[in-house]
């Protein structure tokens, strides 16, 4: 069974839709070994708890300490990372050790509203303030840089002149819910 760590760093719905569809999947091929976390006071805490999943709550400094990241992990075994609304940037000895075995989801088609800076609700207020016609979710392979890694995979949804950050989001959100498990799920059965 592979095993990932996901790593979150605010409320936590992908991450929690994630564990429940690893655990419910009747194959059973992976499961989620560890929820590494940077903010003491973020909603995923819980909620993985709450599902049974170990977290690992870090600071920036642990994060990037090869001699503290490197055995955490060891510990739990972890094959693969998922990123999950994760705000910082990987250290370099992470996308090197799991080089292919990192994956994001970006609440945006990228290569638009990408970089630094551009997460959660900034990607949306942006997408609304440009009077785009569509949004959507993409999910890539991570590398030392912001958001530029191979697009595994994208869906898109059409926008209404009426529709606000908040009504972008939750259009976004509903994407990440229905796609961002299967394609976990596809892409660990690729190794
Ligand atoms: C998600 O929309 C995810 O795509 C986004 O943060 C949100 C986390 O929500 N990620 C980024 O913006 C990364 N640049 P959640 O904590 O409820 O899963």
């Amino acid at each position: 069974m592979k095993r990932i760590a996901i790593f979150a760093s605010g409320n936590g719905s992908n991450a929690e839709n994630i564990i429940r569809y690893l655990r419910d999947c009747p194959a059973r091929e992976a499961t989620v070994a560890v929820v590494v976390c940077n903010n003491p006071s973020a909603g995923v805490i819980g909620r993985s708890r709450a599902l049974g999943v170990a977290v690992e709550v870090m600071s920036r400094q642990e994060i990037n300490d090869p001699t503290i990241m490197g055995p955490a992990l060891e510990r739990h075994g972890v094959d693969a990372i998922v990123l999950a609304g994760f705000l910082l940037m990987l250290p370099g000895f992470l996308t090197s050790a799991y080089r292919d075995r990192i994956i994001n989801i970006h609440p945006s088609l990228l290569p638009k509203y990408g970089g630094k800076g551009m997460y959660g609700c900034h990607v949306h207020e942006a997408v609304a303030a440009a009077g785009e016609r569509e949004t959507g979710i993409t999910i890539h392979l991570v590398n030392e840089r912001y958001d530029e890694g191979r697009v595994i995979f994208q869906a898109s949804t059409p926008l209404e002149p009426g529709d606000t950050p908040e009504t972008i989001e939750a259009k976004v959100h509903q994407l990440e819910r229905r796609h961002f498990p299967a394609v976990i799920s596809r892409w660990l059965a690729d190794f």
